[in-house]
């Protein structure tokens, strides 16, 4: 049942340089999680991603290639960002993309009411710029450079040198906005999430802030400053305008009043740029700023955080082609605790595969449906007299619910998965104790069979919900199996335990079958 809540939702807009590795892909299924929880609970719900297609990045890579930016990210947003989508099951509600009209005229009347209010000035930057960041570097943001790039100065995040710019731009008074930023971090604790990054952004306001040079003069990869059509707006002021854009903003204002506030789920890396500038800008157009920024942890290989750029990319589909879908989400939501760092390793994946989905839940969701077929002929019967054993389970499906939906109100994916897998550890074990087996062989224990039968479909069924924003296409087999009624998405999270069933199984192939080789593994 709807408790009327609205949730929208955001990931990052990614940049179409190049193609997804899993480190973006781990930002979209943990949105997603969230996303289809919440719209399985009955809020309100709205799911955004994008991509994010302007500046100098893209146009080097596109002149690089010998073709235009805007068919260069036609290109990669056809053949590789759209497609990452379904590869790993996105349930989104939107993709915008910086190139769409809506977003562009939006960014202009956004820009034209900021400059209006007198947030706008002209002025002469001169310093550092990280093409790989796209962003200003202060001389603390560098660091000594080595191998080719020995003796210069380098970007931290990038290794690569940066730019020297001195270019006569607009500027946006951000520094007018220190003092407000610091009363909502104080204000609202909850709004920068987890506590390590609020800390580090609470303690870079608390140093003053600069004001942000927003256009660019030296090339035409971008959105036009309305009232000067020599210069293009800087790509990150352009970039974080897509969630209110795609939300209705400057097009339909009631559609916009519904979704915003938005809660952004971002890496850490950026969590900057969406709980500093992003926030200030709202402020000084006169909008609610985010209901929250959660900046997660990265995906690390070998002890670094993994990149393209260096070399240590995982393309998404390497790991589905051989595992599918449902094991990526599963694996990297349960894996590792939702805002901090991560180790990725092939050992581990195909371990937990193996111990967790296919031994664990996928096990138990085979064991259970054979037996009703065996047994009782694919008919779910009745419990008769329950036992401590079946209050147990009936009440742990209870507890079990109101943990996995306090875990995710906290967005701590992690631990809702630890709550939800109690019970398929408990099940397991019931099985093991009663002996249904043994039971199926002695009429007398007719009975007693058939409760604890029901008691196991019906602790599977419970699992089937739960589980379901996490592992969709598993869920989605073993609901028909178990005889569900309707489309599981549709069935109540916080009701999970309430489900409905039309009282026969039918037979299930494996949710989790054997993997024998491991492809890319090393
Ligand atoms: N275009 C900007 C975001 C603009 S949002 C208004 C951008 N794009 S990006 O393509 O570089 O990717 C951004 C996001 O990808 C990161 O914030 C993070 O969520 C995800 N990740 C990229 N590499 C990652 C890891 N190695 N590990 C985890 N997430 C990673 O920045």
């Amino acid at each position: 049942m709807s408790d009327g809540s609205s949730f929208y939702i955001t990931t990052p807009i990614f940049y179409v340089n190049d193609v997804p590795h899993i480190g973006h892909a781990y930002t979209e299924v943990a949105s997603d999680v969230l996303a289809r929880w919440h719209r399985q609970a009955g809020d309100d719900t709205w799911f955004l991603t994008g991509t994010d297609e302007h500046g100098q990045k893209i146009l080097r890579t596109a002149t690089a290639n010998g073709v235009s930016p805007k068919e260069w990210a036609d290109r990669l947003v056809a053949t590789a960002w759209q497609p990452l989508l379904a590869t790993i099951d996105i349930s989104n509600d939107d993709f915008i993309r910086t190139t769409d009209e809506r977003h562009e005229k939006n960014v202009q009347l956004f820009l034209q009411r900021l400059f209006d209010a007198g947030y706008i000035y002209t002025g002469d930057y001169e310093g550092f710029y990280c093409v790989g960041c796209e962003e200003y570097k202060q001389p603390t943001d560098l660091v000594d450079g080595t191998g080719q790039y020995e003796g210069v100065q380098v970007c931290a995040i990038h290794s690569k040198p940066v730019e020297l710019l001195q270019e006569r731009n607009y500027f946006f008074r951000m520094s007018d906005f220190t003092d407000r930023l610091l009363d909502l971090y104080e204000s609202n604790p909850e709004f920068i999430q987890p506590e390590s990054v609020r800390n580090e952004i609470v303690a870079f306001v608390r140093r003053g802030l600069n004001d942000l040079s927003i256009s660019r003069q030296s090339f035409d990869w971008g959105i036009k400053v309305p009232w000067d059509d020599t210069h293009v707006v800087y790509v990150w002021f352009d970039a974080l305008l897509n969630y209110i854009t795609a939300a209705g903003y400057g097009s339909d204002d009631a559609r916009f009043e519904e979704l915003w506030p938005a809660t952004h789920i971002v890496g850490k890396d950026i969590a900057r740029f969406h709980a500093v500038i992003w926030p200030a800008m709202l402020m000084a157009a006169g909008l609610a700023v985010p209901k929250q920024v959660f900046g997660h942890g990265w995906l690390l290989v070998g002890g670094e955080k993994m990149s393209k750029s260096k070399l240590t990319g995982i393309a998404p589909n390497q790991i589905t082609d051989t595992f599918g879908s449902d094991a990526f989400r599963y694996y990297f939501m349960s894996a590792i605790t939702f805002g901090q760092d991560g180790s990725f390793s092939w050992e581990d994946l195909s371990a937990r595969y193996q111990a967790e989905l296919a031994n664990g839940f996928g096990n138990l969701a085979s064991r259970v449906i054979a037996m009703v077929i065996k047994y009782v002929d694919g008919r779910v019967p009745d419990a008769g007299t329950l036992t401590d054993a079946e209050e147990g389970l009936r009440a742990l499906e209870r507890t079990v619910v109101a943990e996995a939906d306090a875990a995710i109100e906290r967005l701590a994916i992690q631990d809702a998965l630890t709550s939800i897998w109690q019970l398929v550890d408990q099940l397991n074990g019931y099985i093991t104790v009663q002996e249904p087996w043994k039971l199926s062989k002695n009429p007398e224990d007719r009975a007693r069979l058939e409760t604890v039968l029901a008691t196991v479909v019906h602790g599977v069924g419970t699992l089937a919900v739960l589980l379901s924003p996490v592992i969709p296409e598993a869920t989605t087999k073993l609901w028909q199996a178990l005889g569900g009624v309707g489309d599981i998405a549709d069935v109540p999270i916080r009701q999970a335990y309430d489900w409905q069933g039309v009282g026969r199984v039918e037979a299930l192939a494996p949710l989790f079958p054997r993997v024998e080789t491991i492809e890319g593994a090393a």
